[in-house]
């Protein structure tokens, strides 16, 4: 296992992405999929405001995680469910090996490729083509480009972890690939590592994520969630009650972002443009499941906003070292916990940086 500090790194990480003319190569393509998985019962009501204060309410409360509903679940469906979705994604590049991007909650693909004015050196996408990479970036179903569905019975961690599966025999199966390296950020973090511990991957990149669900209470409290559908009819009317968003961009800005460390235009277009509601069944599918770490055989290479505050109540250092400990099957586990950053890696200054260091790891792995 290899610690290492963002400010040795960073001394060497001096070849930055040139801008490409990655667009060029990308096509937005639809991808079907057909899963099968236990759903679990999610028994909470969403139908306004106050119920969604109600439930981060109990989410967050100082007993929620010893008292007898610690989560809203009232067991399991006893047989595996069928579910049809089709996957919004942006395939680029022609690189052999394929990166698959699996963006977090309250956002979507546009976190890995953004469209703000000169968001060149922001661009995860651009860099990786730039580096010879093939990507597979995509809306995680529910969300933005992919299926609507129900937020609490088909929105579920299990669910999204058979359709991530799904895209890793897609990604590679295209003629040009013979690698797949599942890079995620947050949620899609978790969704990567469950994914990496059910399938061959060649390699696993985790941001915004410390493995430990500890630090969720002020997430959940301070992202102020109200319902999508009444917040902004006219981006979200057609979704259920049970998708939430941040009230406004303070909130977001609270969770995502760290100061000074950002440029504030650039958090406003994540919360008025890149944003999107995240589903209740979410959560909680991924609290009550387990996820078997230690089957994961791929390198590992964990790269921390030091000031995340969902992954680690605002202060990475001294918390990462036991994060890598749970990959006991990768014999290569390398991490980084001190990046000049919020939880939102990609969208701050130090973006370009980070992007050439997961270059420098995969390279390092011959992938
Ligand atoms: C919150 O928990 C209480 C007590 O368990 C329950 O009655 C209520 O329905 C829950 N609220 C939501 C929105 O899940
Ligand atoms: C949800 O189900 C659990 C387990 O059956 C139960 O203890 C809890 O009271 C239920 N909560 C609500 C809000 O119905
Ligand atoms: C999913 O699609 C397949 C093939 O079209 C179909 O046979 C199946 O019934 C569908 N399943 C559901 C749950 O809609
Ligand atoms: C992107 O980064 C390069 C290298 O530091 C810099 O020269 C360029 O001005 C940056 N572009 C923008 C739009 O900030
Ligand atoms: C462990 O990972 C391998 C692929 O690396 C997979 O074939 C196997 O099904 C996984 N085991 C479990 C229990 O998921
Ligand atoms: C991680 O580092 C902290 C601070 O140096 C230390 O207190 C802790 O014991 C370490 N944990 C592990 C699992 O190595
Ligand atoms: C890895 O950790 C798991 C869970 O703590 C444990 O069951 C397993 O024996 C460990 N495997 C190795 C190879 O140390």
């Amino acid at each position: 296992m290899i610690a290492a500090s963002y400010l040795l790194l960073a001394l060497s990480a001096t070849s930055w992405a040139l801008p490409s003319p990655a667009a060029a190569a990308c096509r937005d393509i639809n991808i079907p999929v057909t899963v099968a998985a236990p759903r679990f019962l999610i028994n909470t009501t969403i139908d306004n405001d106050w119920d969604a204060a109600a439930l981060i309410f109990n989410l967050t409360r100082r007993d929620s995680d010893t008292s007898a509903d610690p989560l809203p679940i009232a067991g399991s469906t006893s047989t595996a469910v069928e579910g049809n979705y089709t996957v919004g994604a942006t395939l680029c590049g022609t690189g052999e090996t394929i990166l698959v991007l699996t963006h977090g909650i309250i956002e979507s693909k546009l976190y890995w490729d953004p469209t703000f004015p000169n968001a060149e050196n922001y661009s995860f996408v651009d860099a990786a083509v730039a580096a010879g990479y093939s990507v597979l970036n995509y809306d995680r179903i529910g969300v933005g480009s992919s299926s609507k569905i129900n937020a609490l019975y088909d929105a579920q961690f299990q669910v999204e972890t058979a359709v991530l599966n799904t895209l890793v025999s897609y990604a590679r199966s295209l003629p040009h690939t013979t690698k797949v390296a599942l890079i995620g950020h947050s949620y899609g973090a978790y969704l990567s590592a469950a994914s990496a511990s059910q399938t061959a991957v060649d390699a696993l990149v985790l941001t915004g994520f410390s493995g430990t669900f500890d630090y969720f209470g002020p997430f959940l409290a301070g992202s102020s969630l109200r319902v999508a559908k009444t917040q902004d009819p006219t981006r979200w009317g057609s979704l259920d009650p049970a998708y939430l968003i941040s009230a406004d961009q303070y909130a977001e800005a609270y969770i995502y972002f760290a100061e000074p460390y950002f440029e504030q235009s650039v958090a406003r277009w994540a919360y008025e443009v890149s944003s999107e509601p995240f589903a209740v069944g979410e959560l909680p599918s991924l609290m009550a499941t387990t996820i078997d770490f230690s089957n994961i055989t791929a390198p590992v290479y964990i790269l921390q906003g030091q000031f995340d505050l969902s992954a680690c109540g605002g202060n990475c250092v001294g918390l990462i070292n036991a994060t890598a400990d749970t990959f006991n099957g990768s014999e290569v586990v390398e991490w980084v916990d001190d990046l000049p950053a919020g939880h939102s890696l990609n969208l701050h200054r130090v973006a370009p940086t980070a992007f050439q260091m997961v270059f420098e790891f995969l390279g390092r792995q011959g992938v």
